[in-house]
């Protein structure tokens, strides 16, 4: 070994010990005489004097420059009174470096590593990754990941799960997003897909009677990107036989509390059970952001008969919706925050955003400032008071089909309470459940809301005779706004199977030419179980705080899904094309 201490070990202990060290020049001062070297490793940075005493190290010292790396062999001593630096965990000592060996030079790095790093953009940082990674930031944020893998497994082997790799190279695991395909060189014209969880392999390890299952597994999904979102992410994976739903959510819940509790201090209660129906009532959302006590109310009864066409008509919409969100303390915003926020409801599809402000409730009309009252005056008084608006509140109008209003008032909520920092706490986890089994798509066809093999609490006839009311056994785990995870019971039962399969629009045909394998597996014992993911990367960004899952990721991609480092992805040779038979249609990439 070359070093004998880490530089961010050292302390008033190690007084008076020859110690070695290895690392990296974080910064280097020439005081006319005196070189300092701050000396940065793994562990953190300790500083480093030479004088000119020993004038081999000195000249080593002088070559030196930041991001050289160096060994160093040197005396631990007090630093001097007055020069200890209260700030650095090692500033109460330095090290009187006697012998110096650079191992390795640097260039200048393309961004400093010891200064301000505020205004270094993101497309840098991912280029040059392995240097962004040497900040102490990125390398707290990597440690911490380490950490909380390191006790979920400890967590999941105490609760008798066995850890089991599932395949890579596999086909296509349907949770709704597009496959990445791999070409076969064995079996030209065929492709494997990378799975987009490992969704079908885990109920089929349950089939083999494994019991309990789990494993930190890559995921791949070809979807757009977003904060929150890369097309290859980390899933906590886990399965289980013979448990209830409500066993599954006190194990993985349990797993969640731990996790906080040992790594932040921070003690849940017993999670809250949110059904998706009042969610999407209360919070137009399936993943609310419980921090904010913003609640919306539903109008559309009182707006019948009102004159206000952009009232009237989604109140008469059997799938319109028109909800209200009562700020408090609102009626004092300004009428550019208002613009500001009809711009933003605008991003969901909102085409304007009518609003109250209650100056005097007393006054009657008089006291509200708005440009709806008039054109809904009979009704207005009763409708504030439905709200539950006082005096100095604002009250906000969604009107259109209820995913409009949804989404843009769902967004709205959050958005205006933070922005009036209306959270009335850190922490808000929740379990959403009673899913709907199937939402429908625009062109009509029901699609899964978790996916196909989620077992509903009906029975098959019902299913088959009403999809659009079945619910499911699902539930998602919701922190702080975001799903952190999900899962649900599976379905056990063939018959079951094919029923959902045909609800879906899935022929028999198509079933068996897929899914012929899980088909099968239901023939031979299938014990009920149910698992559920959570999304490592989402859970790690949480609670390191970090903006962008992509700060929580060794190599991320960019919202293109590009790695802007290895420039993956890349054009491939002429001959290995051939090998995989496959010919790259040169008019459409050059209309691209
Ligand atoms: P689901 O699709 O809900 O369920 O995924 C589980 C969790 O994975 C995380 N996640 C993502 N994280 C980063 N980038 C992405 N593109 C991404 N997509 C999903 C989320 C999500 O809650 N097989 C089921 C689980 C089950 O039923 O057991 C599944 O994959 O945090
Ligand atoms: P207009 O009659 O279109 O000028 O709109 C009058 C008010 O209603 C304005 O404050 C608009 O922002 C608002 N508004 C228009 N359409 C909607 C809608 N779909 N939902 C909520 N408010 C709306």
């Amino acid at each position: 070994m070359m070093r004998t201490h880490y530089c961010g070990e050292l302390n008033e202990k190690h007084i008076d010990q020859t110690i070695t060290l290895a690392g990296w020049v974080h910064r280097r001062r020439d005081h006319g005489g005196v070189i300092f070297l701050d000396m940065r490793d793994r562990d953190g940075l300790v500083q480093v004097v030479i004088d000119p005493d020993t004038p081999e190290a000195f000249a080593m010292a002088d070559k030196s420059r930041s991001e050289f790396v160096l060994k160093i062999t040197g005396r631990v001593r007090n630093r001097y009174q007055g020069t200890e630096n209260p700030n650095m965990p090692t500033g109460m000592i330095e090290v009187l470096g006697k012998d110096i060996e650079i191992l390795a030079e640097s260039e200048t790095p393309p961004f400093p590593l010891n200064d301000d790093f505020s205004n270094v953009g993101e497309e840098v940082r991912l280029k040059y990754r392995f240097l962004d990674m040497r900040r102490p930031e990125m390398l707290e944020r990597m440690r911490f990941r380490s950490k909380v893998t390191s006790k979920i497994r400890t967590y999941l082997d105490t609760n008798g799960f066995l850890d089991v790799e599932t395949p890579v190279l596999t086909r296509a695991t349907p949770e709704g997003a597009r496959d990445y395909l791999v070409p076969s060189r064995t079996q030209p014209g065929s492709f494997f897909a990378l799975p987009q969880s490992p969704q079908l392999f885990k109920q089929l390890l349950m089939v083999s009677g494994f019991d309990r299952y789990y494993q930190i597994a890559k995921c791949f999904r070809d979807e757009d990107l977003r904060a929150d979102r890369q097309p290859e992410f980390t899933q906590i994976d886990i399965e289980t036989s013979f448990l209830s739903d409500e066993d599954i959510m006190q194990i993985t819940e349990g797993m969640i509390r731990e996790l906080f509790d040992e790594l932040l201090g921070v003690k849940f209660t017993p999670l809250q059970r949110m059904t998706y129906a009042d969610a999407m009532r209360d919070f137009a959302s399936d993943k609310p952001d419980m921090r904010i006590p913003m609640k919306l109310v539903d109008v559309a009864d009182l707006m019948q008969n009102v004159e206000f066409k952009v009232f009237a008509g989604p109140a008469k919409d059997p799938k319109g919706r028109i909800a209200a969100l009562c700020v408090p303390g609102g009626a004092s915003m300004p009428r550019s925050q208002i613009d500001e926020y009809t711009k933003f409801v605008g991003i969901y599809g909102a085409k304007g955003l009518a609003y109250i402000k209650v100056n005097d409730l007393a006054a009657g009309i008089e006291g509200l400032q708005s440009p709806i009252v008039k054109f809904i005056e009979p009704i207005v008084m009763e409708l504030l008071q439905r709200v539950g608006a006082k005096n100095g509140d604002l009250v906000f109008f969604g009107a259109d089909k209820a995913k409009i209003v949804n989404d843009a008032l769902g967004a709205l909520r959050v958005r205006v309470g933070h922005d009036l920092k209306l959270s009335t706490c850190e922490w808000a986890p929740l379990w959403v459940v009673d899913f709907p089994m199937f939402e429908e798509t625009d062109d009509g066809h029901w699609t899964s809301v978790h996916h196909p093999f989620t077992m509903p609490k009906c029975d098959v006839a019902t299913l088959t005779s009403n999809p659009g009311a079945a619910l499911s056994v699902a539930y998602d785990f919701v922190l702080n706004g975001t799903e952190i995870g999900g899962g649900s019971l599976r379905i056990y039962n063939l018959e079951m199977q094919k029923a959902v399969f045909e609800a879906l629009g899935i022929s028999e045909e198509e079933a068996n030419e897929k899914f012929a394998f899980l088909l099968d597996a239901l023939k031979y014992g299938a014990p009920p179980h149910g698992g559920l993911a959570f999304g490592l990367d989402r859970l790690i960004m949480l609670m390191t705080g970090a903006a962008s899952i992509r700060d929580v990721i060794a190599f991320p991609k960019t919202k293109s899904a590009e790695c802007l480092m290895t420039h993956a992805p890349a054009p491939v040779d002429a001959k290995q094309l051939r090998e995989l038979g496959i010919r790259i249609r040169e008019k459409e990439k050059a209309a691209e």
